[in-house]
């Protein structure tokens, strides 16, 4: 018989939890050194360079740095940027929204979270997109149970998301993650078939990272640099992604931020606190 699927790796040991949780423990806490930053003037290039050196300077390895030959330590998302926005030296402007993607290798696990900011008073259309797409994320992760679909997640946000009247991005998912960055199962932020047919057994880990638009979910790639993810049409576009391992009692969420936006707030409210 054949495989249809490759089997998902599955982390059951305590061992590799505890790995898994230093990962994305660290990668929160850059998180959390980078927030007191997102003011309007800084770039995005100074924020990389931040980024770079914090993990350095704790003796772990950024992620993206060199892979598929990406060419920072994190990704800026400006606006109408999607994801695998490449940090650069405009400098970030009052009323713009910005996704902040920070991926850790620590001890070869991996931690993965991305966060929206709001740089100085922000457009109406803009804040409650970048509210709704930090619900729909909790939206997906509270219907996770041990043992259920993988398609459930896809269903809940987007359910969430179109009821709020945005679009989904399609072409981009979340991923298991654990001694490798990408790897079984993706996670579509959409219903789909296949991942109907695939169950969260406890063990997994795997990210969630829905990208909500509020014009159409199709996207492109900039010629220029084969990396940067735009809407299509030029809309707004926001993501918020969490780490999460499925435990035998529910999941976990592994990047959860003490500075950062909380559960069931408002995103914002606390992102000038002191660090
Ligand atoms: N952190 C992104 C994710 O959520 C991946 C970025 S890959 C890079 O999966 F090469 F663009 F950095
Ligand atoms: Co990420
Ligand atoms: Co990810």
């Amino acid at each position: 018989m054949t495989r249809l699927t490759k089997p998902i790796p599955l982390y059951r040991r305590e061992e590799e939890r505890e790995g898994l949780r230093a990962a994305s423990r660290f990668n929160a806490g850059l998180m959390d050194s980078l927030r007191p930053h997102m003011v309007p003037g800084i770039t995005t290039l100074q924020l990389d360079e931040m980024a770079y050196l914090y993990t350095r300077d704790h003796g772990h390895t950024p992620a993206c740095l060199g892979y598929h030959g990406y060419p920072n330590t994190i990704c800026t998302s400006v606006n109408e940027v999607v994801c695998h926005g490449i940090p650069n030296e405009a400098p970030l402007k009052e009323g713009d929204i910005v996704n902040v993607d920070l991926t850790t290798i620590v001890d070869g696990w991996y931690g993965d979270q991305s966060e929206m900011f709001m740089i100085g008073q922000v457009s109406e259309t803009a804040r409650r997109l970048v509210q709704t797409t930090f619900e729909a994320l909790f939206k997906g992760i509270r219907v996770c149970t041990p043992g259920c679909r993988v398609s459930d997640i896809g269903r809940a946000i987007q359910t969430f998301a179109q009821k709020a009247g945005y679009s989904v991005v399609r072409e981009y998912q979340g991923h298991g993650i654990g001694r490798e960055f990408h790897q079984d199962p993706g996670i579509p932020h959409f219903y789909d078939l296949a991942s109907s047919r695939k169950l969260l057994a406890p063990g997994t880990c795997f990210t969630i990272e829905p990208m909500l638009n509020t014009g159409r979910w199709k996207t492109r790639v900039d010629k220029s640099d084969n990396w940067t993810v735009r809407t299509m049409d030029g809309s707004l576009s926001a993501q918020f992604e969490h780490t999460i391992l499925m435990t035998e009692d529910g999941p976990e969420i592994l990047t959860l931020t003490q500075h950062g936006p909380q559960e069931g707030e408002l995103v914002g409210i606390s992102s000038v606190s002191e660090h």
